[in-house]
């Protein structure tokens, strides 16, 4: 890694697959005009890794590129997944596996609505921050599918903070086939997390966070989520709010302005960030942030799109305001300002046809990148 202070930073960039090489390149671009407006220098490291890599050589991600990745100030991602490759291999393989390794606990995913951006639901503006747990939940990878009747596996986790050892047997009668997912939620992990979300609230002014839970139907897990997160809220004089995550959805539709920062386990966090790029405007400019205390992952919301692949439609946005996430943790708070007004200023300027595809206008991909680096100024 380079030295601290020197404004030379080192990004590894994994573009993926179908849009995501097509919107990380705008990102790139965009970065390159803040870098040059603000005095700084970017060095991209491009890695391979994703659908084409893996059907021409048989690797998901090796263990010496998270070295690599290691020794950068961050990763740039477009997007993983391509209906050529089984659901799951590349997903879980390249982007949590890279979510885990680096116990990049916080997912944040700020749900913003920008100028001439259309939202589908009654409000005049929408400012909601998804803060969501990155390791654990259903997402750890741990159980089985057995077709006899009767199965075991293991539950072996290992984290940063934590190693987990466990032991599933199922036996079934009559012996029909079954599978199991299995969810963990440990208190530290719920315990950081919420003190992110509180400094998150904190920060915007605000002095309630509401937690998606789902404790009257998953009462072991989500009843301890409630439990922990309370105390930990209350530790940071913050107010936490309870939800039923379905119920939350549907006050999120009918009234999205009455909310701040939202809380979730990680299973929730997907779906609701979904939801809240719908009702924001579109996948195609929500943006995110993979946070943890050691290399952060910058990537936006939206997977990699193989209906609009290669068709030049794929909105950009998404990936530049990633990249604006990455220029503020990098320390460059100016240049990620000025990038998302630069996206502030396009699109209050743009005639219809300048909007990109997704809001009715015909500009390709490259020309929003283009107007966007040309709207970004010190
Ligand atoms: P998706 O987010 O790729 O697409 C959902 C819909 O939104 C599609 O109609 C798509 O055209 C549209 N869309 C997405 N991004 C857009 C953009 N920038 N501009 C305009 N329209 C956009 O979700 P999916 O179809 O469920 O998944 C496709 C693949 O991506 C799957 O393999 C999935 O596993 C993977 N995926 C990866 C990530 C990631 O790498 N972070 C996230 C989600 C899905
Ligand atoms: C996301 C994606 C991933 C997730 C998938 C591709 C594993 O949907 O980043 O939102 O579920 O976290
Ligand atoms: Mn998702």
């Amino acid at each position: 890694m380079t030295e601290k202070g020197t404004r030379h930073y080192k990004i590894a960039c994994i573009k993926g697959d179908g849009i995501g090489p097509e919107v990380i390149n705008e990102a790139i671009k965009v970065t390159e005009k803040a870098a040059e407006m603000f005095g700084f220098t970017v060095e991209w490291t491009d890695l391979p890794y994703g659908a084409r890599h893996y059907l021409e050589t048989g690797e998901v991600l090796p263990d010496e590129a998270l070295n690599v990745i290691e020794k950068h100030h961050a990763l740039l991602l477009g997007a993983i997944g391509d209906p050529s490759v089984k659901p799951g291999i590349l997903e879980q393989g390249i982007l949590l596996k890279l979510r885990f390794h680096f116990d990049q606990y916080v997912n944040l995913r700020p749900a913003k609505s920008f100028p001439q951006v259309p939202l589908p639901v009654k409000a005049d503006a929408v400012d909601i921050v998804v803060v969501r747990e990155n390791t654990e939940d259903f997402y750890i990878g741990l159980g089985g599918r057995w077709n006899e009747g009767q199965g075991e596996c293991n539950l072996n986790l290992e984290r940063n903070s934590y190693n987990m050892t466990g032991h599933l047997k199922l036996e079934l009668t009559p012996s029909y086939s079954a599978a199991a997912q299995v969810g963990v939620a440990t208190e530290g992990a719920v315990r950081r997390i919420t003190a992110y979300a509180c400094k998150t609230a904190r920060a915007r002014g605000e002095d309630t966070i509401t937690l998606a839970s789902k404790s009257n139907a998953l009462s072991w897990i989500y009843g301890f989520w409630e439990d922990v997160s309370k105390d930990e809220a209350e530790k940071h004089g913050m107010k936490l709010q309870v939800a039923n995550v379905d119920a939350l959805c549907y006050h999120l539709v009918r009234d999205p302005s009455k909310w701040g920062v939202i809380l979730t386990p990680n299973m929730f966090g997907d779906i609701v960030s979904d939801l809240l790029a719908g009702i924001a405007g579109g996948l195609g400019v929500a943006a995110g942030a993979n946070i943890g205390d050691g290399l952060s992952m910058f990537e936006p919301v939206h997977g990699s799109a193989p209906d609009i692949a290669g068709t030049g439609k794929a909105n950009p946005v998404a990936a530049i305001l990633s990249a604006g996430l990455m220029l503020q943790h990098l320390g460059e708070e100016e240049a990620s300002k000025a990038v998302e007004k630069a996206v502030r200023s396009y699109l209050e300027g743009a005639s219809k046809e300048k909007l990109p595809w997704e809001f009715g206008g015909q500009a390709s991909t490259e020309t929003v990148g283009d107007w966007i680096a040309k709207e970004i100024q010190p």
